[in-house]
């Protein structure tokens, strides 16, 4: 994955590729206008044949034209100026790269007329992020060279070079905190056990993150029958991962991230079917999108601080693992009567929210998990169901997720749907009936949540198996970092 990005002052480059942008109307401008000239009339007489006229995403390409030393020269459509939003800049960013495929340089200048209302630092360090992001494979595993990208080079030419390379400073943050959740996802299980994740996610000490992993003995100790039960069939040790950010006064109140970390789901004793089942080795995005998160707070030095709880196991089914009908108890003394083994996920969570709520007293708790099939065939996978007993929270994330592309819908949550998991043998169930499934799942996770303002965000659909974009290639996708990072930003810096 080898992109190198700077920022250089507008101006035609000498070598290598062009990429100009050019609005709806098809006017060459500025840049785009010179280098016509300086090729006769080539781009001009290329626009016509192709009836090129700024249309969005429409592009155009003039290869070694003579009269320069450049390359190629990419002429590249936007549409209308004032219509662009700041996820159109990271879509430019991640076209700009992928004009790069056979490696080299390109230039892409960022014409003054488009610093608009978002301001041209920004929109210069969003391309930025939408090609670092674009950029993304996960490779490591592939030994042929050849399969593998080659070096890269991209110039994003703008005025605003100073006040691009402090919001890139964030952004840059922003995209390793993504880059690492996407890893953690595409990582297979028999590389991403619950202790290598544990691992992984100690290395945010370096950061100046403050991590503790509690081992399966300690969350004994604390009573934590609910998450160790899904983990008690595997032959790796579950583990809890506890993050601290302190960027704030020791005095302000934190902010709380929950994520689930089940690192291969198989269904347990009530085993999945085998189509598709290798999918369920991205069953911890919601961990690996809180440990993003941290990873990009701590790098950008967020003023705030902040808790990232993960819960780690494997649920595998075997002689040692927990059965359909077993009755296990929380942490917080409530009983569950395990009736679905695959219903792990709500196990894992009922642990660490009461954890984190209880030790933490944050201001607000948001898990993370890829906890239900049914929000997929409600949602589809442009959005997270979001469950919630706070309409603050859930306005604050639905304009930042409209505005960021990462979105959230909001689904029901009611005392009927929390009657669905009462039984006469233990205080709850693990499941609900045949319908709603997805709520039913947050009802269960509210029974460990108190006063505290929460909110759950139900991943399955959103963090994996995406269709692919100009900013990702990639199976996972990395949701939420960017969505959590934007909220803290926006409201709790
Ligand atoms: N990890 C799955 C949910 C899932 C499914 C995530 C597909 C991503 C893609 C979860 O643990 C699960 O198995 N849920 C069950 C719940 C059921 C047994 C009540 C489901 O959705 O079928
Ligand atoms: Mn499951
Ligand atoms: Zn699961």
């Amino acid at each position: 994955m080898s992109l190198t990005l700077s920022f250089s002052s507008l101006a035609l480059p000498k070598s290598g590729s062009v990429l100009l942008l050019v609005s709806q109307g098809g006017k060459l401008t500025g840049l785009a206008g010179q280098i016509d000239k300086q090729l006769k009339g080539a781009v001009t007489r290329a626009m016509k044949v192709q009836s090129f006229k700024g249309a969005k995403g429409k592009d155009l390409t003039l290869l070694a034209p003579a009269g320069t030393d450049l390359k190629k020269v990419i002429i590249l459509g936007i549409g209308k100026v004032a219509d662009l939003t700041e996820t159109d800049f990271e879509t430019l960013g991640g076209k700009a790269a992928g004009y790069l495929s056979d490696g080299g340089a390109l230039t892409l200048c960022l014409e003054q007329e488009l610093e608009n209302g978002i301001g041209g630092g920004e929109i210069a360090a969003r391309v930025a992020l939408g090609a670092r992001l674009g950029m993304y494979r996960f490779d490591k595993y592939k030994t042929k060279k050849k399969e593998k990208i080659p070096a890269r080079k991209l110039v994003i030419a703008t005025k605003s070079t100073a006040r691009a390379k402090v919001q890139w400073a964030e952004f840059s943050a922003l995209s390793d905190g993504i880059i690492l959740a996407r890893d953690l996802v595409n990582e297979p299980a028999n590389v991403l056990s619950p202790p290598e994740f544990a691992s992984r996610a100690r290395a945010l000490t370096k950061l100046g993150v403050k991590v503790e992993v509690l081992s399966e003995a300690q969350m004994k100790k604390l009573g934590m029958g609910s998450l160790l039960g899904v983990g008690q069939g595997s032959a790796f040790p579950s583990q809890l991962v506890v993050m601290q950010w302190n960027g704030a006064a020791k005095s302000k109140q934190p902010v709380a991230f929950v994520g689930k970390g089940v690192c291969f789901d198989t269904g347990g004793i009530s085993i999945k079917p085998a189509g598709g089942m290798e999918d369920m080795k991205g069953d911890m995005g919601g961990a690996a999108a809180v440990t993003g998160l941290m990873h990009s707070l701590a790098k950008r030095k967020a003023k705030v601080n902040v808790i990232g709880v993960i819960g780690l196991v494997e649920n595998m089914p075997s002689s040692t693992a927990q059965r359909p009908g077993d009755i296990v108890t929380s942490m917080s003394g409530q009983t569950i009567e395990v009736l679905n083994t695959d219903a792990e996920g709500r196990l894992v969570l009922a642990d660490a929210l009461w954890y984190t709520q209880n030790r933490f007293k944050p201001k607000f708790m948001i898990d993370l998990a890829t906890l239900t099939g049914a929000i997929m065939v409600a949602l589809g996978q442009d959005y997270a169901g979001m469950f919630s007993n706070n309409d603050k929270l859930c306005d604050q994330l639905d304009a930042i997720g409209k505005r960021e592309g990462e979105q959230v819908w909001r689904m029901p949550m009611s005392s009927n749907f929390d009657k669905m998991i009462d039984t006469p043998n233990a205080d709850m169930k693990n499941i609900g009936g045949r319908y709603a499934g997805s709520s039913t799942a947050a009802q269960f996770l509210q029974r460990f949540v108190n006063n505290v303002p929460w909110v759950h965000l139900d991943i399955a659909g959103t963090a994996m198996g995406s269709p692919k974009s100009a900013t990702s290639q990639s199976w996972a996708s990395g949701y939420g970092v960017k969505l959590l990072d934007r909220l803290v930003r926006s409201h709790y810096e």
